[in-house]
């Protein structure tokens, strides 16, 4: 008898600035998806939040953008909706609205499985002032850093200002604390610039970060599992700019990448160990990729930040780490399905009182 195909639903697009790299990391799953174990259904979400069935990722922007949509909210205003038969959902999504938790939330809601982090997992690895605490709270070492509130800094603009020279040295990034491909950051050699590097990071958030800028190399670690997650060999990003930021990331695209990253063994394993440290501290589930920082000056290392839906297009450094480590990007794919899966049934077996 021939087996079932296992039903997979393909979220990809989504409201965050990030929806262009969406489609590229989508077409590349939809690409690398074992067709004759998995049947796909390609679900395209547009900037405003509607969603609609398409053909595949593969669809040119014109076509995947045309058409009648949908609200998952059944009676929502124009809303044709159309039932799914799905036995597990994968969200591509990345940034905010679909690597925050919220549609993490709606499919706990729905008792459906799902491929990554949990809804805590989610929210918390997408909010890097949140992340730093906890990261902070199990000892891990993170970037020396304060978090300003708007309210404060149109309170007390002076002793924010006053803090922020005595504290840090040339030059500092400012960041906002939900946001992803380098949206709102600036690198500030100048304290000159610190009134107008805040204001630009508080166009998008009402929470932000000051950090101390570290000079040296910048490193990422693949980790992957549900309760016994395992680290990728690190891989290393050697921007061509000041920073990693958008333009070099998705326009320019001239970074070059160590993969894997060119390291000494013991710096590897410390990498590995912190990587695991980090996934673990946000009770992290699925996937994710750990940045990190390695200060040129005094061989430090530093967890920057953790990405739980990290870029998948077919360069994209967290299914490229697993390929060096020995997991292709098919049977990577595959065993993210089978945690997602995994996670589901372990919960399902608890006591509902
Ligand atoms: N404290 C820092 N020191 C040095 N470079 C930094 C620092 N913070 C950010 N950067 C640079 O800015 C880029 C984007 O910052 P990051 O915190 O990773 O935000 P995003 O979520 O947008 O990727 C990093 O990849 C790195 O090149
Ligand atoms: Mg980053």
């Amino acid at each position: 008898m021939k087996a079932q195909k296992i039903k997979i639903a393909l979220l990809f697009g989504g409201r965050s600035a990030e929806h262009e790299v969406s489609l590229i990391s989508a077409a590349s799953i939809y690409n690398n998806l074992d067709k004759k174990k998995y049947e796909i259904t390609s679900i395209y979400i547009n900037k405003e939040g509607n969603w609609r069935i398409v053909d595949s990722p593969l669809l040119a922007p014109p076509d995947l953008k045309e058409g009648l949509f949908s609200s998952f909210i059944p009676w929502a205003k124009k809303s044709t909706s159309k039932a799914i038969e799905a036995d597990i959902y994968f969200p591509v999504l990345h940034g905010p609205y679909g690597e925050d938790g919220t549609i993490q939330g709606l499919f706990e809601i729905a008792d459906v499985p799902y491929v990554g982090a949990t809804v805590l997992a989610s929210a918390v690895g997408m909010d890097k002032a949140v992340a730093k605490t906890l990261h902070k709270a199990r000892n891990l070492p993170v970037v020396k850093h304060i978090i300003v509130l708007e309210k404060d800094w149109i309170e007390q603009r002076e002793s924010i200002l006053a803090k922020i020279r005595k504290e840090f040295h040339l030059p500092f990034f400012v960041k906002p604390a939900n946001m992803g491909s380098s949206v709102g950051i600036t690198k500030n050699k100048d304290f000159a610039q610190t009134e107008s590097a805040l204001q630009t990071a508080f166009q998008y958030d009402r929470k932000i970060l000051v950090e101390q800028g570290i000079q040296g190399r910048e490193l990422e670690c693949s980790v992957l599992g549900n309760d016994n997650p395992k680290a990728s060999l690190p891989g290393e990003i050697i921007p061509c700019r000041e920073f990693y930021d958008y333009s070099d990331k998705y326009i320019e695209g001239k970074t070059s990448f160590g993969i894997p990253a060119d390291l000494a063994s013991g710096i590897t394993k410390e990498i590995q160990r912190l990587s695991i440290e980090a996934y673990k501290a946000i009770d992290c589930s699925g996937m994710a990729r750990v940045d990190f920082f390695l200060e040129e000056k005094t061989g430090k290392i530093f967890v920057s930040e953790i990405n739980t839906i990290p870029g998948f297009t077919e360069i994209s450094m967290y299914p490229k780490l697993w390929e060096v480590s020995g997991t292709p990007y098919p049977r990577l794919l595959s065993k993210l399905i089978e945690l997602g899966f995994e996670r589901h049934k372990k919960k399902k077996r608890k006591v509902i009182p």
